[in-house]
């Protein structure tokens, strides 16, 4: 049983009503049918954390379709929302139409790094970008806030949320908008109660470590890059997931949701499957 439940959407990409990402697919759909898979599950969600990328060009109505989607269903829920800045986002949209910033007191070049708790964990978000690029870097202020964040462990430990991977990728163009300098945030990491580092930008489904902490790239909600595409090409797919992470025990575990439509292959009550499982393994001895 999961002690805490956080559900990621990452890179929704989410533009203006009538108008679609590459002209093919209707982001918007995307995010709306995730959120309706969540309301079905009747699961207990905690947190929804959307880690960058939640808008394709940063515009004021983009992000009100967002957050019109996100938080009646966060509300149901009963789970927190964690909006995150990704390379795609413009920050004082983002703070405007997501967090209720006055305008007037929005400095664009000021980072939006936050840390929620989450029934006892820590959540930690870092903004990973720079206005009008689309790689990632961490100023060393925001290092220096980290590690007095860090400096006292949280009840449950911590899950740090930031949009670009602090790991190397083999996709030319993902490893092109790579975090500057990782290790930097691995020596701030090092001996934390970090127990698990989630990102998105990647539009790919992957996990490494940083100073031996798992990295999660969770797959994106718009569309996914093809991993596997002919030398020399780069491609993207019609094809889109988000994820889920659990606490479970004291280890936190990252698990993919396929979200692109698929048949059921077959569906039993998951108490049958047990019962099947158990009478399996008393009769192995
Ligand atoms: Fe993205
Ligand atoms: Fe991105």
């Amino acid at each position: 049983m999961s002690e805490v439940t956080i559900v990621q959407l990452t890179d929704t990409h989410i533009r203006p009503a009538g108008e679609w990402v590459h002209g093919m697919v209707d982001t918007y759909a995307n995010l709306t049918l995730a959120l309706q898979q969540l309301r079905a599950s009747q699961r207990r969600v905690d947190a929804l954390v959307l880690s960058g990328d939640l808008t394709d060009t940063g515009s004021p109505e983009a992000y009100q379709r967002l957050r019109g989607a996100v938080e009646p269903v966060a509300a149901e829920l009963g789970a927190q929302t964690v909006y995150v800045m990704g390379n795609h986002d413009e920050r004082t949209a983002f703070a405007t139409e997501l967090l209720g910033a006055d305008p007037a007191d929005v400095d664009p070049d000021t980072t939006h790094d936050q840390v929620v708790d989450v029934a006892g964990l820590r959540v930690i978000a870092l903004d990973s970008t720079t206005p009008r690029r689309h790689d990632g870097r961490l100023e060393q202020r925001q290092l220096d806030w980290l590690a007095e964040q860090l400096r006292e462990p949280a009840p449950r430990g911590t899950l740090l949320v930031l949009h670009h991977p602090p790991i190397p990728s083999p996709v030319a163009a993902t490893e092109y908008l790579r975090l500057e300098r990782p290790e930097l945030l691995g020596e701030v990491l090092a001996g934390s109660d970090v127990g698990l580092i989630v990102c998105g930008h990647n539009h790919l489904t992957g996990a490494a470590a940083l100073a031996g902490i798992p990295v999660w790239i969770g797959p994106a909600l718009a569309y996914r890059i093809d991993t596997i595409a002919p030398s020399g090409r780069h491609r993207g797919l019609i094809g889109y997931g988000y994820s889920r992470i659990d606490l479970l025990g004291s280890t936190l575990v990252a698990t993919a949701i396929e979200a692109t439509p698929a048949e059921t292959l077959y569906d039993r009550p998951e108490q049958d499957v047990l019962d099947q499982l158990a009478a399996l393994a008393a009769e192995a001895g």
